[in-house]
């Protein structure tokens, strides 16, 4: 999607409700938001049903919003001007394309889940946000989650955060056209302050994690490498479709259901490529098991290691890395962070450290650096601070 990055100065709530006002005229009924996210650890595991373990960073998604009298849902924003309108009557997977696909694709997902689109009211809404688009930090699914909560409480359905996961990620499966996992809308909606989300894909059962990062005088640095992906096509769905491939030669019905035990017997019996595909996914979910032990036992100095690893095996076994990820990490690395790992997807975006708070200036310099050297466009660099998932701000 084209979009235009907006800077903020003041409150983003006072901003959009300022903005729905010069849009739609009249004050919204309420203001929500929801988070992007990163992922501590646990990549390509959730549509192998397995593990993951994200966190919501403080960076937003603001939805202010009204209901209309009749059934025209209107959704504008401040990183395009084109202002996206359509009868909710008339709203199906094909009717909406581009970025309000996002938006009006919630609002039909939520259709598939309980919401009666003859009878509920249109709506305006403003958007906007502080996610960063295209730095895989899950700004979609701020979106999506966003207007999920927001039309939730307007039309009065009563879903729980879960299902509201399950509607984002249809929207983003069905209408946008991304084959992607449950990850992202879990992050955004069941995150809380302070704690990364330990979520068993499989049958979405959730705890809350303290991450003990400021306790031990820890920051985590997020490198947006400015390389541009997208998961509605190419790499992100042939990895898919090897897992799926892998599960069913090895009689599974998920990656999930295989442990490192078994691997040698997977090696027996798929080609190399395939093997290597199933063995990132196998280690990975035991990754974010130790990861969570780890935590829970000797604190976050001690997932260093494993963080480094998921790394590894998402450049080496998963393929998804690229040089820019994998140089921003290795000087994180030599410059003092504990540990760090592309986030996400992969085929660009963001990579994060785990560091020192003293640390993490030099390892910004050092990575501007390294990419300057390297002939790389500049990074984007800041640090996060796992914060609460989507909630009604106004
Ligand atoms: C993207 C997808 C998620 C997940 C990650 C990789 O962010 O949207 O569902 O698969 O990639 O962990």
């Amino acid at each position: 999607m084209t979009v235009r990055q907006v800077q903020h100065s003041g409150d983003i709530r006072d901003d959009v409700t300022a903005d729905f006002t010069a849009a739609f005229g009249g004050s919204p009924q309420g203001v929500w938001s929801a988070p992007g996210r990163v992922n501590l650890i646990g990549d390509h595991t959730d549509y192998n049903d397995g593990f993951v373990l994200p966190f919501a960073i403080n960076r937003r998604t603001v939805v202010a919003l009204s209901p209309r009298a009749d059934s025209v849902a209107r959704v504008a924003t401040s990183f395009t001007d084109e202002v996206a309108e359509i009868d909710l009557r008339e709203l199906t997977p094909d009717a909406v394309s581009g970025w309000s696909a996002y938006v009006l694709g919630v609002a039909w997902a939520l259709g598939q889940h309980g919401a009666d689109l003859e009878a509920v009211p249109g709506f305006d809404a403003f958007v906007d946000s502080t996610v960063p688009v295209g730095a895989g930090l899950s700004s979609s699914a701020a979106l999506e989650s966003a207007l999920a909560v927001a039309l939730n409480d307007i039309w009065r359905l009563g879903l729980d955060a879960r299902t509201l996961a399950r509607v984002g990620q249809l929207a983003e499966n069905e209408v946008v056209g991304a084959p992607t996992g449950i990850l992202d809308q879990s992050a955004s909606l069941l995150s809380r302050e302070d704690a990364v989300l330990f979520l068993d894909c499989r049958s979405l059962e959730a705890e809350v994690i303290p991450t003990g990062f400021a306790e031990a005088g820890l920051e985590v640095l997020v490198i947006d490498t400015r390389v541009e992906h997208a998961h509605a096509d190419g790499g992100y769905r042939s990895r898919r479709e090897a897992c799926e491939r892998g599960a069913a030669a090895l009689g599974v019905p998920a990656l999930r259901d295989l442990t490192v035990d078994d691997l040698q017997r997977a090696q027996r019996l798929l080609d190399d490529e395939t093997f290597r595909r199933v063995r990132h996914v196998v280690t990975e979910d035991q990754r974010v098991l130790d990861t969570v032990a780890a935590l829970r036992t000797e604190g976050p100095l001690a997932i260093g290691g494993l963080l480094d690893a998921s790394h590894a095996s998402m450049r080496d076994d998963f393929e998804i890395s690229v040089p820019e990820l994998d140089l921003a990490v290795e000087v994180a690395q030599a410059n003092g962070a504990i540990g760090a790992r592309m986030t996400g997807g992969g085929f660009g975006g963001s990579a994060i450290a785990l560091a020192p708070s003293d640390a993490i200036s030099r390892i910004r310099v050092a990575i501007d650096g390294a990419f300057a050297e390297h002939g790389f466009g500049q990074p984007e660099m800041f640090t996060v601070v796992p914060s609460a998932g989507a909630l009604r701000d106004r």
